[in-house]
């Protein structure tokens, strides 16, 4: 059995992210642990760690790999007062805290593609995805905020059909970081970018969030409930959705994907 290796990382209040951490060695996806957890009463700001998923989940159904002693996977549990609507906003707000912890290992180098892949040198390092849980009335119960982000992954480690999209802080830096540093630095800038946003709403850290942004200014196109739009992006709103300029106007695009011109999505 390994050891766990993020027991030195403070605890902190009951409340604060990584007031609880349930390390794992393997499961499926620390999101079913998490969803378990939660539903048995974990407080806000649980985490659960694994060192490896078996079937690590991305958006969109997809998947995401999950090779041991690497890199970091993990769910915090949030129990936000907001409406449905407005869970998809967090996994911005998490995204502006990864964009700062990863600033701390790969300076100058990260940048956010909306809605919440984080960049290094153009390709994947991390994702996030932010899965809500309703009550018996359909109310918001908790939300389930996946992160996974590739800290010392190497270039052979990465699976052949995701080679020229994925990355990692060690192969955009040719330098291998501490995932314990790395962790306890997001579970800081998470909580505070958390607080932030129950207090003044998602407006208040858009601003931080545009800093970051891969697309502001750029071409391209925007898959958004079948349809396809192309053309240049404008930044976010204040309910984080990405805005287009397009022949026919702004669009604001909710979800769904979108493709950087002459770059891989
Ligand atoms: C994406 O970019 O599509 C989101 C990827 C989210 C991956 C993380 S890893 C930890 C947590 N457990 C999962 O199964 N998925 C998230």
């Amino acid at each position: 059995m390994a050891l766990n290796p993020y027991t030195s990382i403070e605890h902190g209040q009951p409340g604060r992210v990584g007031c609880l951490i349930h390390y794992v060695e393997e499961t499926p996806s620390t999101q079913e642990v998490a969803r378990a957890l939660a539903a048995d009463g974990a407080p806000q700001g649980t985490v659960v760690i694994a060192e490896r998923q078996s079937a690590g989940r991305g958006r969109m159904g997809r998947g995401w790999h999950s090779p041991p002693g690497v890199n970091l996977y993990m769910t915090v549990i949030l129990r936000p007062r907001i409406a449905l609507a407005e869970v998809a906003t967090l996994s911005l707000v998490a995204g502006v805290a990864v964009a700062e912890a990863i600033e701390t290992v790969a300076p100058g180098l990260v940048e956010l593609k909306w809605p919440n892949d984080v960049w290094l040198r153009g390709r994947k390092a991390g994702g996030i995805i932010a899965e809500a849980v309703t009550d018996q009335h359909s109310r918001l119960a908790c939300v389930l905020l996946g992160i996974g982000l590739n800290l010392n992954l190497s270039a052979e480690q990465i699976p052949a059909e995701l080679r020229d999209r994925a990355t990692s802080v060690f192969i955009a830096t040719g330098r291998r970081c501490d995932r314990v540093a790395v962790a306890n630095s997001l579970f800081l800038r998470l909580h505070s970018r958390y607080m932030e946003t129950e207090t003044h709403g998602f407006g208040a850290v858009r601003e931080a969030w545009e800093r970051y942004s891969a697309l502001t200014g750029k071409r391209v196109t925007a898959v958004d409930a079948g349809a396809r739009l192309t053309g240049t992006v404008a930044g976010i709103d204040s309910d984080g959705a990405l805005l287009l300029d397009t022949a026919d106007g702004q669009r604001r695009i909710v979800a769904g994907d979108v493709t950087l011109e002459g770059a891989y999505d």
